[in-house]
C-alpha cells in the first residue's frame, strides 16, 4: 500500500511538473486530489488496513495530497502571475505619446444672458414660464388684439410682423407679450412670470439690427401692485445685471398695453453719461419696456381690473448682451464664428 501511495506520488510530481497552462492543471487536480481520486479512495479503503499499520498509511497518504495540493497551487499561482504580467503588457499605455485634443465647447452668449438673467428675475421672486404658453408660431388675437393693439396700428403691418401664407391672422410673434395673455388665461393672480424667447420682424438686416432676436418678458399681476414696486423690481435687475449701482431713468412712453408706460434707460457704459457714439451723444441707452398693466389687457382675460393691477416689462437679449460686452454688431450672434463664440 505504501508503494502505492508513493507511486501516485511519483505519477502526480512528473505530471504536474509537465503542466504549462491553466486548464491541464484544473484536470491534473481533478485527477489526484477530487473525491474520485486513487488517493481520496485509499483513505476511504484505510478502515481495512491492519489497524497497526493504519497511523502510518494514514499519515502518508495525508502527506502526499497535501504535497500534491501545495504544488499545485505554486503551480496556479505562477500561472495566474504569467498571465496578469501579460495582460498588463499589453494594456501598458505610452504616457509620452501625445494626446487627442477634445475641444471644450461653450455657452453661446445670448444663452448665457438669457440664463443670467433668468436667474436675478428667479431671485426676485419670478418664475420661468411654461414653454406651452409661449408659442413662437402665433395668432394676431394673442400678438396683437388681447394685448390691445389697435386694428390699424403700424406693427401689424407687413413691413414689420411676418404673416404665414398658408394660414389667415397666423405670424411669427412679433413680441414676448404674447406669453402675458396665455399665462394671464392659464391661471388665476397672483402671477409673477418671466418668459424669455424668440421674436421675429420684418427687418432688413444690419449691424444694430436682425430680423430674428430674443426678448424676455416680464409679468407681475396681484392685489396692490403699484408703479414703485415695478421701479424697485426693474432698478434691482439693472443693479444685479450690471454688477453696480449705475444710474437709471424712467422714461414716460406708450405701449398699447400698459398705462402708464415707461422706457428706462441705464447711464451709459461706455462713456458713464458724457455722451458717444454708442448712446449717440446723449449719454443714455435705452434698455427695456414696462408699465402698468393696461386695464383693458386685464378684462380681455377675464381679471378684474377692480380688484387687480400688474405691471409688465420686455426687454432685448442682444440688446444686452451687447451691452454688458461691448459687442458693436448684432450679427455676430447669428453667424457662428467660433473666434466670436470662443470668447464666452
Ligand atoms: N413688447 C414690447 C416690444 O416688443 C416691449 C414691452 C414693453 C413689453 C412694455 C412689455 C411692456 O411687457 O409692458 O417693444
Amino acid at each position: 500500500m505504501e508503494q502505492k501511495i508513493l507511486e501516485i506520488k511519483k505519477n502526480a510530481l512528473a505530471e504536474i511538473d509537465n503542466v504549462s497552462d491553466g486548464k491541464t492543471l484544473e484536470e491534473v487536480k481533478n485527477k489526484y486530489l477530487s473525491r474520485a481520486s486513487e488517493l481520496n479512495a485509499l483513505k476511504k479503503g484505510l478502515k481495512d488496513v491492519a489497524p497497526e499499520l493504519r497511523p502510518k498509511i494514514g499519515a502518508l497518504t495525508n502527506e502526499v495530497s497535501k504535497e500534491i495540493e501545495l504544488l499545485i497551487n505554486q503551480k496556479a499561482e505562477k500561472f495566474y502571475a504569467e498571465e496578469l504580467n501579460k495582460k498588463l503588457e499589453a494594456e501598458k499605455i505610452d504616457v509620452t505619446l501625445p494626446s487627442t485634443f477634445e475641444p471644450v465647447g461653450h455657452i453661446h452668449p445670448l444663452t448665457k444672458t438669457i440664463n443670467e438673467i433668468t436667474e436675478i428675475f428667479e431671485l426676485l421672486g419670478f418664475s420661468l414660464i411654461k414653454n406651452e404658453f409661449s408659442p413662437e408660431i402665433e395668432t394676431e388675437k394673442y400678438n396683437f388684439d388681447l394685448l390691445n393693439v389697435p386694428k390699424e396700428h403700424p406693427a401689424r403691418d407687413v413691413q414689420d410682423t411676418y404673416y404665414a401664407k398658408s394660414a389667415v391672422n397666423v405670424v411669427l410673434r412679433s413680441q414676448t407679450s404674447n406669453s402675458q395673455v396665455r399665462q394671464m388665461q392659464n391661471s388665476k393672480p397672483p402671477i409673477k412670470i418671466i418668459s424669455p424667447g424668440r421674436v421675429y420682424r420684418s427687418e432688413s438686416v444690419s449691424a444694430r439690427k436682425n430680423n430674428l432676436f430674443h426678448q424676455i418678458e416680464g409679468l407681475y399681476v396681484d392685489k396692490n401692485v403699484t408703479f414703485s414696486d415695478l421701479k424697485g423690481v426693474l432698478n434691482e435687475f439693472i443693479r444685479l445685471y450690471f454688477g453696480s449701482s449705475r444710474p437709471t431713468r424712467f422714461r414716460n412712453s406708450f405701449f398699447p398695453f400698459t398705462e402708464p408706460s415707461a422706457e428706462v434707460d441705464v447711464q451709459c457704459i461706455m462713456c458713464h453719461g458724457k455722451g458717444c457714439p454708442t448712446c449717440s451723444g446723449t449719454g443714455w441707452l435705452e434698455i427695456l419696456g414696462s408699465g402698468m398693466v393696461d386695464p383693458n389687457v386685464l378684462k380681455a382675460v377675464n381679471i378684474d381690473p377692480e380688484i387687480y393691477s400688474g405691471f409688465a416689462f420686455g426687454m432685448g437679449v442682444e440688446r444686452l448682451a451687447m451691452l454688458k460686452y461691448a459687442i458693436d454688431d448684432i450679427r455676430l450672434f447669428f453667424n457662428n464664428d467660433v473666434r466670436f463664440l470662443n470668447q464666452f
